[in-house]
């Protein structure tokens, strides 16, 4: 099993722990998103960006602090499998890029992918916050506008 399938079948299990507004199945809706996101620019490492999107809400036991500790979980997860440090490292960084929050107290995602994180996980909220400002990409807001049609 590789790295993908292995942090798969681990978080599953703990998304089950919050409610539905950050289950698994937002954890689907951003992937496609960020894939759609990645697809369209270059120089993405598409490893990184899909272990961060599966983890990056994986505790929400403490809505506020729920990107610290899921990024705990995540690299205590990485390191049981031996993932190389300097990419773990990468995980926790574009994991930390996507909640306003951080963003407005230590500034902007440092990589591309954790602008994608940031993007695809504001057009799959919940919230009622009008994010199209703040999206990295311009296509983000065509996706974000095609999402609220949806609704
Ligand atoms: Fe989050
Ligand atoms: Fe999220």
């Amino acid at each position: 099993m590789g790295i993908i399938e292995k942090a798969e079948e681990f978080a599953k299990k703990e998304y089950l722990k919050n409610g539905p507004a950050h289950g698994w199945a937002h954890v689907e809706k951003v992937r496609k998103t960020a894939f759609k996101l990645a697809s369209g620019l270059e120089g993405v490492d598409l490893e990184l960006l899909h272990l961060a999107v599966i983890f990056h809400d994986v505790d929400y036991s403490d809505p506020k602090f729920h990107t610290e500790n899921s990024t705990r979980i995540a690299e205590s997860f990485l390191m049981r499998n031996s993932y190389p440090e300097d990419r773990i490292g990468k995980v926790k960084s574009i994991m930390f890029s996507h909640t306003t929050h951080l963003r407005e107290k230590f500034g902007e995602a440092e990589l591309v992918e954790g602008k994608i994180l940031y993007d695809a996980d504001k057009i799959n909220a919940s919230s009622e916050r009008d994010y199209s400002k703040l999206l990295y990409f311009s296509k983000s807001r065509e996706l974000l506008g095609k999402s609220r049609v949806q609704e």
